[in-house]
């Protein structure tokens, strides 16, 4: 299976178009590289491939990489489906850029699925060339285009605790612990072969026992990187919400992805969603060297992994 990160950053990117963070101040100075918007794409055989999300900077994701590019007749896309994990928008804008008469196939939960059909700005999408496929965790499914073949590939869903999109959120409590479909996880792996399976989790408010279940066993760990700690937005004056309160956990801390998930039996541990705030995209940071010192990689545009 091929595994390409198109984007490994959160919403907004870095360099994020309003954010003088160190990390965007560096990659504005081309001391560091730029990173898209939060995405994967998936493939079993190099010709069909499958979007994990859709981010907003899609467009460029897909012109900067050959794997996506038409190869066939005057109008044609080797992607054959998009599979999200939630209804944030740096993870469905992009299937705005995916309008052009392309047929593909939406997968995602009832919830996510209503969410994008009862707004009227995806009714660009015609429905007589795009399926909208419901998804229901712990159901696997081939994420195949409408009419062609199978993808080859193997994807169940699984629920994280997390919260509905910042957009759909009333005045009020919100819990970020909702497991209402709103947010999930997914594990791929290619359909006809033993060689194993990747997790992609770019959203996860908490890691309880089912998250690490659901984890357990992956070659590959694509997980939330969001923010190193929990008040790291309201100690850099940049807002006024945790990272719980996001629907994200840390890296760090008791709670934490690098401590809850230290034991857990995966080949490969990768951060992807990296805020700008985070200090593990300084590569001299102390936070950098001790997430790689727990195994961790931290995630870049264009990293392809095998499996
Ligand atoms: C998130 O990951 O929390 C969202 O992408 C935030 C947003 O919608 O800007
Ligand atoms: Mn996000």
């Amino acid at each position: 299976m091929h595994v390409l990160i198109l984007g490994a950053g959160a919403g907004g990117g870095v360099p994020q178009w309003n954010s003088n963070s160190e990390a965007c101040r560096r990659a504005r100075a081309g001391e560091r590289a730029q990173l898209t918007q939060s995405g994967l794409a998936v493939s079993a055989d190099g010709r069909q491939w499958v979007l994990l999300n859709a981010s907003p900077d899609l467009r460029q994701q897909i012109a900067a990489s050959p794997a996506l590019h038409p190869v066939q007749h005057r109008r044609h896309s080797p992607i054959v489906s998009v599979v999200l994990t939630n209804g944030d928008v740096d993870h469905v804008a992009g299937l705005l850029t995916m309008r052009e008469g392309h047929s593909f196939s939406i997968y995602a939960t009832e919830a996510i699925l209503e969410t994008l059909q009862g707004d009227r700005i995806f009714g660009v999408l015609d429905r007589s060339r795009v399926g909208f496929n419901p998804i229901e965790p712990g159901v696997a499914f081939d994420p195949a285009a409408p009419t062609s073949a199978p993808s080859g590939l193997r994807i169940e869903a699984f629920e994280v605790p997390g919260k509905v999109a910042l957009y759909l959120e009333e005045a009020g409590a919100v819990s970020a612990s909702d497991r209402a479909g709103v947010t999930v996880g997914l594990r791929v792996s290619s359909a006809g072969e033993e060689a194993g399976s990747i997790c992609y989790v770019p959203g996860c408010a908490a890691i309880d026992d089912h998250v690490l279940r659901a984890v357990t066993g992956c070659q590959v760990l694509l997980f939330d990187g969001t923010l190193w700690r929990d008040d790291e937005m309201i100690r850099q004056d940049v807002g006024t919400k945790s990272g719980r309160r996001m629907g994200h956990v840390s890296m760090s801390g008791p709670d934490g992805a690098i401590a809850r998930l230290a034991g857990i039996d995966a080949g490969r541990k990768v951060f992807v969603h990296i805020n700008n705030t985070n200090p593990v995209l300084l590569p001299d940071s102390p936070e950098r060297a001790e997430a790689e010192k727990a195994g961790w990689e931290i995630g870049y545009d264009g990293m392809e992994i095998r499996v």
